[in-house]
């Protein structure tokens, strides 16, 4: 699949779109600065899949949390801004999320997957 590019500008603060490319939800979370505290306030070591918020996003666009919307346990699609850590709550069987997409609690034995994009601009992401 080719590559897509999405224009930021229109996705408040605290509001999430889903496009797809290849096929493939994926999440694009304009993050509220508590949802970037609360991702950044948990120690990483206690985590299941360990891995730091500043690993999951951009450097200078913290704000942006760009995940593929399918669930790690047996793939459903979690939905936004549910559950208990204000990330995603897959309905299926119970996996929360958190503001980072990092599995929290559940079935899913990782954190969502990460496409690959860059920013082309300050307001603009290629995915792919
Ligand atoms: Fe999401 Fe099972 S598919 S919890």
């Amino acid at each position: 699949g080719a590559p897509i590019e999405v224009d930021l500008t229109p996705i408040a603060e605290g509001q999430d779109i889903k496009v797809f490319w290849r096929g493939k939800p994926i999440y694009i979370s304009h993050r509220t600065k508590k949802q970037i505290e609360d991702a950044r306030a948990v120690s990483v070591s206690s985590l299941p899949d360990p891995q730091s918020d500043e690993q999951r996003v951009k450097p200078g666009h913290d704000q942006w949390l760009v995940v593929v919307g399918i669930c790690t346990h047996l793939g459903c699609i979690p939905i936004a801004h549910e559950g208990q850590y204000d990330g995603f709550f897959c309905p299926c069987h119970g996996s929360v999320y958190d503001t980072s997409g990092r599995i929290r609690q559940g079935p899913a034995p990782t954190n969502l997957d990460v496409p690959p994009y860059t920013f082309v601009s300050d307001t603009k992401i290629q995915i792919g």
